[in-house]
């Protein structure tokens, strides 16, 4: 029996068409780094960054591709925001529902004089977006927001905090690890300044390889927090100030930026909205499912509107280490338990400290998946 594979919220898998091929292809027929060599096979892998660049803006409506850094993952350019931008007696805002990628970068700084409040969340992790005008402050420099929980699926109006950021002269970072390639995203439309997302998750990727968009004000505003050679301006010990140089020091992840670029095309001749609908199709017999079963306890929306198909139950009297592993053993069945790297969220859920068996739908996933997951659930529940 081949495994029922639901953690697409860690890693997607399978990988889009054209992933490994992309890969294998750079591996054994190109191999040449960028930046630093004027023969061709250089300048190939030099016009596959650019068109990687090119397809990100294009999937997230940004206008720049120089403004768009190729990082290692998502928690990189989280990083290279957060701690790039603030200092002693700057102020954060983040929602109650982030994960550590965010909190622990915060947390560091916090040692040194920044500091943050957490905006509160309802108890299915929605944003109470009235309780913002109050939280900001003169000092306030960045608002952090996941867009998608990692926890319970719950996705954040991102448009009406661009608003409020922007009426406010406020930096917006979000962080996308759970929405891009699920939903649409719109960098523009919603007034972010910066956007961080991983290739490896609904982007349909390899691992580490990621990006980070930004707006030229944020990206002026940002110190790099990792300098070094970058090929170009090799006059000077200095970091070049320019894009996306200023930001990306070292020789880059080729074969990963070969399969990620392979995965955005076919992301954008399948289409996005096409991606969504079939989740929402598949989020929406889960969730039907889930209301036959007594006994069992949905962390975050019991509604379609407003999430992702990220689904953390929580089977009370069972442990849920036990319950994850018994869906291996039993029913082939892969899934993550516990704490998924976001206590705030897991408070804000009510979920902490026992955490919960996480289900995570992806584009590969299968109604009969969907509905042999539902079957183990009311097994394991009796
Ligand atoms: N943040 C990823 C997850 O939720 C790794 O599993």
């Amino acid at each position: 029996m081949s495994p029922i594979y639901l953690d697409h919220a860690a890693t997607s898998f399978p990988k889009a068409p054209g992933v490994a091929e992309a890969i294998t292809g750079y591996l054994t027929q190109v191999g040449a780094s960028v930046n630093r060599g004027v023969y061709a096979s250089a300048q190939q892998a030099e016009l596959v960054c650019l068109s990687l660049r090119e397809k990100l803006c294009q999937l997230f409506h940004h206008p720049d591709p120089a403004c768009c850094i190729l990082t290692p993952g998502a928690t990189w350019g989280l990083n290279l925001v957060i701690r790039g931008l603030l200092g002693p007696g700057d102020h954060c805002l983040v929602s109650s529902m982030e994960h550590n990628a965010v909190m622990r970068p915060l947390q560091a700084l916090a040692q040194t004089g920044v500091t943050f409040d957490r905006i509160p969340c309802d108890s299915e992790g929605r944003l109470r977006l009235e309780t913002v005008p109050g939280l900001i402050r003169p000092n306030t420099r960045l608002v952090v927001l996941a867009h998608g929980s990692n926890v319970s699926g719950t996705v954040q109006d991102a448009r009406a905090v661009g608003e409020i950021c922007r009426a406010n002269g406020i930096f917006f970072l979000l962080d996308g690890a759970q929405t891009a390639g699920h939903l649409p995203i719109d960098f523009v439309g919603w007034d972010l300044s910066a956007l961080a997302v991983p290739g490896h998750k609904g982007l349909l990727g390899p691992q580490g390889i990621g990006a980070l968009l930004l707006t030229r004000e944020l990206a002026a505003a940002l110190t790099p927090i990792v300098t070094g050679g970058t090929g170009s301006a090799s006059h000077t010990e200095f970091q070049p100030d320019y894009l996306p140089d200023k930001f990306e020091p070292g020789t880059p992840n080729l074969p990963g930026i070969y399969g990620l670029e392979a995965a955005v095309s076919w992301i954008l001749e399948t289409g996005v909205d096409t991606l969504q609908s079939q989740e929402e199709t598949l989020s929406r017999r889960f969730l039907a499912g889930l209301a036959d079963i007594s006994g069992v306890t949905l962390a975050g929306p019991a509604g379609l509107e407003g999430r992702v198909g990220v689904f953390s139950l929580d089977l009370p009297g069972k442990d849920s280490g036990e319950v994850s592993y018994r869906l291996e053993q039993e029913f082939g069945m892969l899934t993550r338990c516990g704490l998924h790297c976001a206590p705030s969220a897991h408070k804000t859920l009510g979920t902490f400290p026992r955490g919960t068996v996480r289900f995570s739908l992806g584009q590969a996933t299968t109604e009969e998946e969907v509905d042999a997951a539902l079957a183990a659930i009311r097994q394991i529940s009796k």
